[in-house]
């Protein structure tokens, strides 16, 4: 494959991290989503949080509906649980049983929605054995929560004081360390002495091409703020390498987390980047920056089914470098949505 070709096919890529939220606005971002992607792993942080088998089976059983009413047919939400202080080992069982891919770890208070979210991992011990016993992933967002833990270095922190000592507890469980944004976390999972396959990282479209300015260029741009936040260029630079590397712990998770215009655009605003509109065509825009058009199937098409054992699809999509004008805003139920990129032209498309 030469470095610039006009056209790239691929695998139909899958999206390990998405929040399609619920209600109204549902079916106008999962069409984006199921546009691009065969499957997606679907984010738990609802409101209130899918915490059991039972509530997931309820949501899973809404995202088909909705897939349904679109006439799409050709794609499979993967649902997860919300981890809370009190989730029951049993839980992890009947989660299992119901075909739930994962369970989320989110550190009370770290982003939308994760009030009810795990206050010390330590209570988590006897749910993580489990997890680590039938083979279940637990998805972490890797920052600490503290507040004198400045917010760019609460992903390194997270490292250091949680996740090293988690892994040395349970070093048969399965970690993917979710919409990883720094070089120390972009290193450890490459580093990490680990048995195969136990641990992962998902790396989003925004933190492969934007570095912390992005949040002040001209003034405050609230649609480049997101969790965890952009970080130094340097940062920027070492996910490029990890995603781009062909190295299998690396895949795609978009993280893109829709808002209506009006939450993101106000005194205090909402975390979260909507990159579904043209995800694909975002990654391919940072893999051509360095010139590795060639690893993008890999780290969008494969590395995700290995890591959670699941087949490969088999279907194939094709991106042309056609320009795409990104609109302004799209619809989101009775609002509206301000895309990544909205208004910019883009230079991959998927055709
Ligand atoms: C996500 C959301 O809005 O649900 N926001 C974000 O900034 N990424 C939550 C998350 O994944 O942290
Ligand atoms: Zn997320």
């Amino acid at each position: 494959m030469s470095n610039s070709p006009l056209h790239i096919e691929l695998i139909q890529p899958d999206d390990w991290h998405l929040h399609i939220r619920d209600g109204e606005v549902m079916k106008d971002v999962l069409a984006d989503t199921a546009q691009q992607f065969a499957r997606a792993i679907i984010m738990p942080n609802l409101k209130p949080p899918v915490t059991t088998a039972d509530l997931a089976k309820a949501y899973r059983t809404r995202i088909e509906s909705n897939l349904k009413s679109l006439g799409i047919s050709s794609f499979t939400p993967l649902m997860t649980l919300y981890l809370t202080d009190n989730t029951s080992a049993d839980e992890v069982h009947k989660a299992k049983a119901e075909g739930i891919v994962a369970f989320k770890l989110y550190p009370a208070g770290a982003t939308t929605n994760s009030d009810a979210g795990v206050s010390d991992i330590k209570r988590c011990y006897k749910v993580l054995e489990a997890m680590q016993s039938v083979g279940m992933p637990l998805l972490v967002h890797g920052e600490v929560t503290t507040a004198q833990i400045d917010i760019f270095d609460r992903e390194a922190v997270f490292i250091d004081t949680v996740l090293e000592p988690l892994r040395k507890d349970f070093p048969g469980l399965k970690i993917v360390f979710e919409h990883i944004t720094t070089k120390q976390a972009a290193h450890y999972v490459r580093d990490a002495a680990t048995p195969s396959n136990t641990l992962a990282a998902t790396i989003t479209p925004q933190h492969l091409l934007m570095n912390r300015n992005a949040i002040f260029s001209g003034g405050i741009r609230p649609h480049h703020y997101c969790l965890p936040v952009l970080k130094r260029e340097e940062h920027r630079v070492a996910l490029l390498e990890a995603a781009t590397s062909g190295n299998p712990r690396f895949f795609l998770g978009t993280d893109s987390a829709p808002h209506a215009k009006g939450d993101k655009e106000t005194a205090c605003g909402c975390a979260g980047c909507y990159s579904a509109f043209n995800a694909l065509g975002l990654y391919a825009e940072a893999f051509e920056s360095v010139g590795k058009l060639d690893k993008l199937e890999g780290f969008a098409s494969f590395f995700g089914p290995d890591f959670y054992s699941l087949p490969r699809n088999t279907k194939k999509i094709t991106l042309a470098k056609q320009a795409q004008k990104i609109p302004a805003e799209l619809p989101l139920g009775n609002d509206t949505i301000v895309p990544l990129r909205a208004g910019e032209t883009i230079a991959w498309s998927l055709i």
